[in-house]
């Protein structure tokens, strides 16, 4: 019995002046690990007589029960001690400066590609998208322009160097490879793939070698195309002047249309659109040349020539449409007031800085398409 109060007195103590959680767990092991003292005491019950074991069963559950209850609040003493001491140390300063702002922005002629998606998505046209590199056949003998095609030499190709071996008469037009100067042939892609009915809008970086303030090597178009039953120049001039529109972001848009050509429309039309001068008086053809002032020639289109609606493999009686191609760094330049176009490849911080967006920019009809004041 004393035995017992002794052993009980002992491992309280002990538990009581266990230094960390670590000795405390060698306690527990100690006392009441499968190999533990007071573990071995508990086996020593099934050898006793039964009124020995009557006496002594009570006797030694108690002086585990407590020594398990010892054990237990010691550890959570332990483990309060540990939260109080992280959270000491884990303090936050909130009158320290707030940290530095992200760095990056939306390029504009970004900004004003996911705008252009944003305006037709609400029209109903999808976005289409063709490869960069592409052949002969799609960029110009589909749009309407064999090999001999004077047109052809309006567009300051870059041609890539091609294997010999490839250049059998036969082939030799139609699969050589360039770098596609304009958005057009995603109008075959998407036709071809497709079908009719059709409403795609395609933007996308294509390339011409020219460059100087308003023209680079590298520059960007959103190609328009919508081919189905019955569509006229109607349709044609109703898209791009709500387009135009929802665009700007204004109602007095003027848009002018002279007729053009392209191989690939016919009738062709090509679309200026004017604007204020700063005392908001409207700005009509005529006096366009005074600084300032005049008509900012934007885009070309067409009613969707019947060649290519046949080269795309689909017949001209049943399906007709229009087609447009725009300037996409024309439209940024126009609308956020840039004057040199080859800022925009640049890659100057101080540039993107100012004329970019902030990723929460979203373009949304409802909100504004763009969004920044
Ligand atoms: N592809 C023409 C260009 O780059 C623009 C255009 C597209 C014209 C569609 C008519 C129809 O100049």
């Amino acid at each position: 019995m004393t035995d017992l109060d002794q052993l009980k007195t002992d491992a309280l103590t002990q538990i009581e002046n266990a230094p960390d959680a670590a000795a405390l767990e060698a306690l527990r092991i100690e006392f009441l690990g499968k190999q533990g003292s007071i573990s071995g005491l508990m086996k020593t019950l099934g050898k006793m007589a039964p009124e020995e074991r009557q006496v002594q069963g009570p006797l030694l559950n108690g002086l585990r029960s407590a020594t398990a209850d010892a054990i237990a609040a010691r550890k959570e003493a332990f483990e309060n001690e540990e939260l109080e001491a992280r959270l000491a140390s884990e303090t936050l300063d909130l009158t320290l400066p707030a940290p530095d702002v992200p760095q990056g922005s939306v390029h504009p002629v970004s900004q004003v590609m996911d705008e252009l998606a944003e305006i037709f998505a609400d029209l109903g046209f999808s976005v289409a998208t063709g490869p960069e590199i592409e052949d002969d056949w799609h960029n110009f003998t589909a749009l309407n322009m064999a090999e001999t095609h004077p047109a052809r030499a309006m567009h300051d190709t870059f041609y890539f160097l091609q294997d010999r071996a490839d250049q059998t008469l036969d082939n030799a037009p139609n699969t050589r490879m360039l770098l596609r100067t304009h958005t057009s042939p995603v109008q075959i892609r998407s036709l071809v793939e497709h079908g009719a009915p059709i409403r795609i809008i395609a933007p996308g970086r294509v390339y011409r070698s020219d460059s100087d303030a308003t023209h680079t090597p590298m520059f960007h178009q959103v190609e328009g195309l919508v081919i189905d039953r019955a569509i006229h120049l109607g349709h044609l001039k109703w898209t791009l002047e709500t387009f135009l529109k929802a665009f700007f972001e204004r109602e007095d848009i003027v848009l002018r249309l002279r007729p053009s050509y392209f191989p690939f429309t016919e009738p062709s039309v090509e679309v200026d659109v004017g604007w204020q001068d700063v005392d908001g008086r409207r700005v009509l053809g005529g006096d366009g040349d005074a600084p300032g002032h005049g008509w900012m020639e934007l885009l070309g289109s067409g009613m969707v020539n019947r060649r290519v609606i046949a080269f795309a493999g689909l017949d001209p009686d049943e399906w007709q449409g229009f087609a447009f191609g725009v300037g996409v760094d024309r439209l940024a330049m126009l609308k956020y007031g840039m004057d040199d176009l080859r800022a925009f490849f640049d890659g100057d911080r101080r540039w993107l800085s100012h004329y970019g967006f902030s990723p929460f920019d979203q373009p949304t009809l409802s909100a504004g398409v763009g969004a920044r004041a």
